[in-house]
């Protein structure tokens, strides 16, 4: 397999990025974040989620935050819906495609949607059918598909398990993720191997979580595999609420970095990314998750 020469980002920051922070940031900030993310030239945002404000509290605008967005032509905004409830709530918004999120392991499951594997199918199904029906895209994300912060290792299996279940339900393409960071190469691509028995490389993007360091590391793994899309996060930003001390995203412009070092494609103007995580790092008070930002704004200060 070569390695693709184009790649395709997702910036999750709006989303997975800002679900964990503790104090609440304005609707507004997370508009402008999606209005600088794209023009620097992201073509897919995840913007929120339509999730019990009880359990994410920092999700509660999300309505506000879909509706004072300026839509660019060519860009897709995605949200994710974890039943009905939240599909009929994002529908008002328009979304171009909504999230459905199982995990791989059973206590992960639990923790995080408050079901079994099984129950989340059966959930997901008729929002998958609803969606698939609008014309909306649909995609599955796959959590703890290494390791997880309750059960440890995951077996590759199970994430073939998960993915059989996904594709059964018309899931058209699915996030292989490392919620916790854990994952190093081989294991992240005996993930993704257990993955393509149900769904093509088009259809798989990876989602590596920082936490251990690992994530460009992995995301290299799964390039060599011939994956062409991955979810990353501007600055860094992010965690789940549901995975205790789990980082961010791999920052979208270490990935860039690496990418555009690489001779790959992304369509992105590293440096107005770099703008972009200035901004949400100066609302959120603190210095950028990006090593590469961080490198990139000391030169320009020098
Ligand atoms: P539940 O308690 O089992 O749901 O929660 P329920 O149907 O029994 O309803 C209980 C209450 O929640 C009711 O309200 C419902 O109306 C309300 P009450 O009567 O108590 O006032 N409710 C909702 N409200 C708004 N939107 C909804 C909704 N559904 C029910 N959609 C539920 C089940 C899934 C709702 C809950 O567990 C939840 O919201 N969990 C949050 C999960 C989450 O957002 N996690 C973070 C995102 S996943 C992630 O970060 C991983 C990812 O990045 C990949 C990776 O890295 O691994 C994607
Ligand atoms: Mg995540």
């Amino acid at each position: 397999m070569t390695i693709p020469s184009r790649v395709k980002l997702i910036d999750v920051g709006p989303r997975d990025g800002l679900q964990n922070e503790k104090q609440p940031v304005p609707a507004a900030v997370k508009i402008e974040l999606v209005h600088r993310l794209q023009a620097a030239g992201l073509k897919e945002i995840e913007v929120t989620s339509y999730v019990s404000p009880k359990w994410v509290p920092q999700m509660a605008d999300n309505h506000e935050v879909m509706a004072g967005i300026t839509r660019l032509p060519g860009v897709a905004y995605s949200v994710l819906t974890p039943n009905l409830k939240g599909f009929e709530a994002a529908v008002l918004d328009a979304p171009d495609e909504i999230v459905v999120f199982g995990a791989a392991s059973e206590a992960f499951s639990q923790k995080n949607i408050n079901c079994s594997i099984a129950e989340s199918i059966e959930r997901f199904a008729p929002v998958v059918e609803a969606a698939l029906a609008k014309g909306i895209a649909v995609r599955g994300a796959m959590s703890c598909t290494v390791g997880c912060p309750y059960e440890g290792d995951i077996a590759p299996e199970r994430v073939a398990y998960l993915a059989g279940l996904m594709k059964g339900i018309g899931v058209q393409r699915v996030d292989v993720a490392d919620t916790i960071g854990v994952g190093t190469p081989r294991r992240v691509q005996a993930a993704i191997e257990a993955t393509l028995q149900h769904f093509g490389i088009d259809h798989i993007s990876g989602h590596f979580h920082d936490t251990y360091g690992q994530a460009l590391s992995n995301t290299l793994a799964a390039l060599e595999m011939g994956v062409w899309n991955f979810q990353s996060s501007v600055s860094g930003l992010g965690g789940c609420p549901y995975a205790k001390g789990a980082t961010g995203n791999v920052a979208t412009e270490d990935l860039v970095y690496l990418l555009h070092g690489m001779g790959i494609e992304t369509g992105i103007d590293l440096d107005a990314l770099v703008d972009a995580g200035a901004y949400i790092s100066e609302q959120l008070g603190r210095p950028s998750g990006s090593r590469v930002a961080r490198a990139l704004l000391a030169k320009r200060a020098g």
